[in-house]
């Protein structure tokens, strides 16, 4: 073990210091190193278009511009989609190199890391020495400030007011929505409400919420609208219509059968809780869903109204938990305009690296509600040995919600990451990826078969938006045959992959939004599972599973009969991040042109 990790260091070291001398960028200039030494080579500043310390200054799309470029479908694209940076072209060169010249179009799977943050982390890791935390000397100190640093930028990162979030370390989104699910206080009145387009870390969750009895419910965007209006008119009817009079005590509310008589609470009954989670961006179709929710779920209390499988959860306090893993990397999110109460993020999906390090972000005042049953590590303040005392952490301390030792080295390569996006900027982003979603979604859409002039390509996720093209920055879709039969997905995502382009195929751990889009049934689900060893994973065993859907459903095309002919059980999906280019997105569209269009 010593041997091989020796031979590593051996083989690495030189490799990682060979690249900082040979990459012209690199200065010799005296470096400044966290507690006094100081070494006298930087590759931190790398040449680039971003005023240090600002914001990117995008460039913007014209065609009239006299550096327009040559190719006519660019200049095309560009009139038609203002929202492009070109300033990230040269900067995705420089810092893709290792690309290829390959296309990465799975930013929602995972984000890519620059070149030059992989260097600002060596940089910092190979000058200054960290240590456990939960130790009092030099090193360990540096990593307990390094880590409340981190914190403090997080928090910056998501205009979270620190006196109203805090920030708790962990190993992704996945587990930051499990320790939500796991330490919510489920009571069997409660209930449990996700959208139907939830990636499965969400709906795990109910497993947790049907272990102590309470209700779950897969619910569409337009009943949590529905059901919101319903609890406003409530809520406004129970202030006397809107004059701003408090309803008497001991008259009782409408949703009294999810409360109970608490004579120490307020108004005199304790809300039961309950809890809703929705994706801020689908990972399925990349759509946005409407962060407004929030802001009036917190100011009504609850779901009004009743559901459509009738059950009526009017819980007076509802909890949100906003799952932001593929928001975070595409889009601001505004806390301090949009309060969630507990939001997952995974760090790797904004910027790469580093992997294994999520977190979750809560409001304090909901920290007190969370009930947490195992304490270890950092989490507790002293233990016996042989009698059950323990005193753990204090609710408030984001420490009481880390067991063990957090990840402090890629904790202190956050700051890198964060100020990648930070340089580029959110609305930069947000608008560049728009363009290039919008821009692949309407060329594979006006892609026609020759002899039958039937659609080549059917792309999910526009509808309600403009021109129906999708501006999340991803393209779900299914290629079809001139008689309109889908193309396996796998075989589609496999053939992409064998010539450059890094995609993916699925229904991507989302369930209900590919149940949704293909129009499956939770039995179709079910079936095409028997054949499926992943979530990404193609439906094998196709003729057995194939014969039994013919004989099921009697379809002609033997998997049964969807919308358009056979149904489909999974899709492609491309997705744009920060550093995606036009050629990216051009390159595939003329890959789809050129191998599907008959
Ligand atoms: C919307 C969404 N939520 C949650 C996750 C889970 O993230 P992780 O695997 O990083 O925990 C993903 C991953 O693809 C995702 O896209």
């Amino acid at each position: 073990m010593r041997y091989s990790l020796s031979v590593f260091l051996i083989a690495i070291i030189p490799a990682l210091t060979n690249q900082l001398l040979d990459d012209p960028s690199c200065s010799v200039v005296p470096v400044t190193v966290e507690g006094g030494v100081s070494g006298n080579r930087s590759c931190t500043h790398f040449p680039s278009p971003i005023p240090v310390g600002g914001v990117m200054e995008r460039v913007p799309a014209s065609a009239e511009d006299p550096l327009a470029p040559a190719d006519p479908e660019k200049a095309r694209f560009l009139a038609e989609f203002p929202g492009y940076n070109a300033a990230i072209e040269p900067l995705a060169a420089r810092e893709l190199s290792r690309l290829g010249g390959e296309h990465y179009l799975d930013y929602t799977g995972s984000g890519v890391y620059q070149t030059s943050q992989l260097m600002e982390v060596y940089s910092d890791l190979s000058q200054n020495a960290f240590g456990n935390a939960h130790s009092k000397n030099p090193s360990a100190s540096r990593t307990d400030e390094r880590t409340e640093e981190a914190r403090r930028l997080v928090l910056e990162f998501f205009s979270a007011p620190e006196e109203e979030y805090e920030v708790v370390f962990t190993s992704g989104a996945t587990q930051a929505l499990k320790m939500v699910g796991e330490y919510f206080p489920w009571q069997a009145d409660s209930s449990f409400l996700y959208l139907r387009s939830n990636h499965n870390s969400v709906l795990g969750i109910r497993e947790y919420a049907a272990e102590k009895g309470a209700s779950f419910h897969a619910v569409t965007e337009e009943e949590v609208e529905a059901s919101i209006k319903e609890a406003e008119m409530e809520a406004s009817t129970e202030r006397g219509g809107g004059d701003g009079q408090q309803m008497p005590v001991d008259q009782t509310p409408k949703r009294e059968l999810k409360e109970k008589k608490m004579p120490g609470s307020d108004d005199g009954f304790a809300p039961i809780p309950c809890l809703f989670a929705f994706p801020a961006k689908d990972n399925f179709s990349g759509r946005y869903y409407n962060l407004d929710w929030l802001r009036r779920l917190r100011e009504t209390g609850g779901f009004g109204g009743t559901l459509h499988d009738g059950a009526a959860p009017a819980c007076r306090r509802i909890w949100t938990l906003v799952d932001a893993a593929a928001f975070a990397p595409s889009k601001r999110l505004d806390l301090s305009r949009y309060p969630a109460d507990f939001v997952a993020i995974s760090f790797y999906k904004m910027f790469g690296y580093p992997t294994g390090l999520g977190a979750l972000i809560l409001r304090r005042d909901t920290d007190a509600l969370l009930r947490k049953t195992y304490w270890g590590g950092g989490a507790v303040v002293s233990a016996c040995c042989d009698v059950r005392w323990c005193k753990p952490k204090e609710v408030g301390d984001p420490h009481r919600l880390e067991d063990g030792t957090v990840n402090f080295l890629s904790i202190s390569a956050l700051r890198a990451g964060l100020s990648k996006l930070e340089e580029v900027g959110m609305d930069n982003i947000e608008a560049h990826i728009a363009s290039l979603s919008r821009c692949l979604a309407s060329r594979l859409q006006s892609l026609t078969h020759k002899n039958t002039n039937s659609p080549v390509v059917e792309v999910y996720g526009g509808e309600g938006l403009p021109d129906g093209l999708p501006e999340g920055g991803v393209v779900t879709f299914n290629v079809l045959t001139p008689d309109s039969h889908p193309v396996p997905f796998d075989e589609v995502a496999d053939l992409a992959g064998s010539r450059g382009f890094h995609i993916r195929g699925g229904c991507f751990c989302n369930p209900g939004g590919c149940q949704d889009a293909l129009d499956l049934t939770s039995e179709d689900i079910q079936r095409a599972a028997e054949g499926r060893t992943s979530c990404g994973g193609a439906v094998k065993a196709k003729s057995s599973l194939e014969a039994q859907w013919a004989s099921k459903f009697g379809g002609s095309g033997g998997a049964g009969e969807g919308r358009t002919g056979p149904k489909r059980y999974g899709a492609v999906r491309a997705s744009f991040g920060y550093l995606s280019t036009f050629e990216d997105a051009a390159a595939f569209a003329r890959f789809i042109e050129e191998e599907y269009a008959r």
